[in-house]
């Protein structure tokens, strides 16, 4: 997922690359001659120029990365290697070499890269689950989060969040399309409940929509400096980016300016029970205060714990909102689907609000679900994997240094293994004409939360989220275009996950 976007490169492109390029190619080139490299045989991929190899081409070419890597398919086969700067990418979009890497050998390509600079910065490191390398710190930090947060006990705790989040989240659209002449934004609604959820789970102290909107702000410009820049790919550029590295501290110090005192708070909330009459009575937080990681004395530090703070709200929140958004557009496109919808709602709970225990008696809601989940995965790319010791697939050679990439679309667009892959059509689960298990675990037939030892822990949550919001969505609201002669453009943008390009605002009419 840290894959690199054309446009986050565009700024710097046109300064550096006619001036810099041959020349420091030349000296790098030089340089690496000297060391000698053992010949390797990648997968095959377009041919680059010396030392920056691939990287000016891929931000020349004005398209998105999913979508210059969905260009390449077609020529280079289902396992392809870009050469980005020193980096060496290696994207693999076939379900059977999916499956073979993250199941067969599942344990040696269950690792990360090494990190840019920016990253140790915000990961502390490697210090977060989805960081770390495969060994022990990572079974540690991903063995608390699992079963002291998202295990199905502890997810029934956490459902007056969830409740309350819904509730607010139909008066803020009801008050949006009151202003604003019936029209609502989706994705930032969407985004603004689930982030209530999260932030309620993850710090258990109660917070105004102003502090909440703080916190918001905040984990969006981490977002934004995260974003790759030239110099990951070409370290020897670094002396040019002097303002941005000062830019992404000057980040990473108001990040734990706006975390800690939420962790202060927190502690002493534990220390004097009975102190504060608005604190929960189980938080993330209180996990990590004394969280046990093999091979450590020591309990994790407050940047260390802002760190996997700001993992659990980013990992959940964007994934989660842009499947709604892309749910209403398909409800908008196809009338008929919102109809469904909301007739099974009725039938299950009648005249009462819809809950999540409702949402297995939902098949149909079910079968939209896990149609948006396939046709609109929200990453397009599995966060970054790497081989632990030296691997093969397909033939070819795995080197440790390099960024396996898991192209999601490959697989659950590939006609090989859906009928009408194009087509958005809830009906293929709902009459049970093909089916996928989404774990991966019986074959990677859509693989929305990637498989194997990396899989999403989110996964169970993250689908409650979905359901529970689309379905209270629907039961509350009918949905239409806006505008309403336009039809609904589905193309696509990358923005950490991939949204809608033009970002869907949609016509909202209180159900009767
Ligand atoms: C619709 C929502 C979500 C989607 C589509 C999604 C997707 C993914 C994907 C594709 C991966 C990478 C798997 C791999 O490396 O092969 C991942 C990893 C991860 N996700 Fe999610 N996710 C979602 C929600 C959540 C939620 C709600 C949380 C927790 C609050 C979460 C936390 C994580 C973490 C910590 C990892 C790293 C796991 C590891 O490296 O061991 N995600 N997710």
């Amino acid at each position: 997922m840290d894959s690199l976007s054309s446009s986050s490169l565009s700024p710097y492109y046109h300064l550096f690359f006619t001036a810099f390029a041959f020349i420091i190619s030349g000296l790098i080139f030089a340089f690496s001659r000297k060391s000698g490299s053992k010949k390797l045989n990648l997968p095959p991929g377009p041919p680059g120029y010396p030392v920056v190899g691939n990287l000016f081409q891929v931000a020349r070419s004005g398209k998105p990365f999913f979508q210059y890597v969905r260009e390449l398919i077609p020529k280079y086969g289902p396992i392809v290697t870009l050469k980005m700067g020193t980096r060496t990418m290696i994207i693999i979009s076939d379900a059977d070499l999916v499956y073979e890497a993250l199941n067969t050998k599942g344990q040696i390509f269950a690792s990360r890269p090494r990190e840019n600079p920016t990253r140790t910065i915000f990961s502390c490191d490697k210090f977060t689950v989805n960081a770390a390398l495969y060994g022990a710190v990572w079974r540690s930090l991903r063995r608390n989060m699992v079963q002291n947060m998202l295990s199905a006990t502890r997810l029934k705790e956490f459902k007056s969040a969830r409740d309350l989040a819904m509730d607010k989240l139909v008066d803020r659209l009801k008050a949006e399309a009151a202003a604003n002449g019936g029209v609502v934004s989706v994705l930032k609604n969407a985004r603004f409940a689930v982030f209530c959820i999260l932030l309620s789970m993850c710090f258990g102290v109660e917070m105004d929509e102003k502090m909440i909107e703080k916190v918001d702000e905040m984990m969006k410009t981490v977002l934004i400096v995260l974003d790759p820049r030239l110099d990951d790919y070409l370290p020897i550029l670094s002396p040019f980016f002097s303002k941005q590295r000062k830019r992404v501290w000057e980040v990473r110090n108001q990040q734990i300016q706006t975390l800690v005192p939420l962790i202060e708070k927190r502690r002493r909330a534990i220390e004097n029970p009975g102190s504060d009459k608005t604190a929960a009575s189980f938080s993330y937080l209180d996990t990590l205060f004394d969280v046990k990681v093999e091979g450590r004395k020591s309990s994790p530090t407050n940047a260390e714990i802002v760190t996997l703070c700001s993992e659990f709200l980013n990992g959940g929140t964007d994934t989660t909102a842009t499947a709604i958004e892309w749910a209403v557009g398909r409800m908008i496109e196809n009338p008929t689907i919102q109809t469904r919808l909301y007739d099974e709602i009725r039938e299950t709970v009648g005249d009462r609000k819809v809950d999540e225990k409702d949402v297995e008696k939902m098949p149909y809601l079910n079968a939209v679900v896990k149609e948006l989940l396939r046709k609109h995965p929200p990453t397009y790319f599995s966060l970054t994997h790497a081989v632990t010791e030296p691997a093969k697939l397909a033939g070819y050679d795995i080197p440790t240094d390099a960024n396996v990439e898991i192209f999601l679309p490959g697989i659950s667009d590939d006609p090989k293994l859906w009928s009408n892959p194009e087509k958005f059509d809830p009906d293929r689960f709902f009459l049970g004409r093909e089916d996928a298990d989404i774990t991966g675990v019986k074959g990677a037939k859509m693989i929305p939360f990637g498989m194997g030892r990396r899989i999403c822990p989110g996964l169970n949550m993250a689908t409650v989220h979905v359901h529970l919001m689309l379905a209270r969505m629907v039961q509350e609201f009918g949905w239409s275009g806006y505008p309403e002669e336009g039809k609904v453009d589905f193309s696509e943008k990358l923005e950490f996950t991939v949204v809608m390009k033009n970002s869907l605002r949609a016509k909202i009419t209180p159900r009767a």
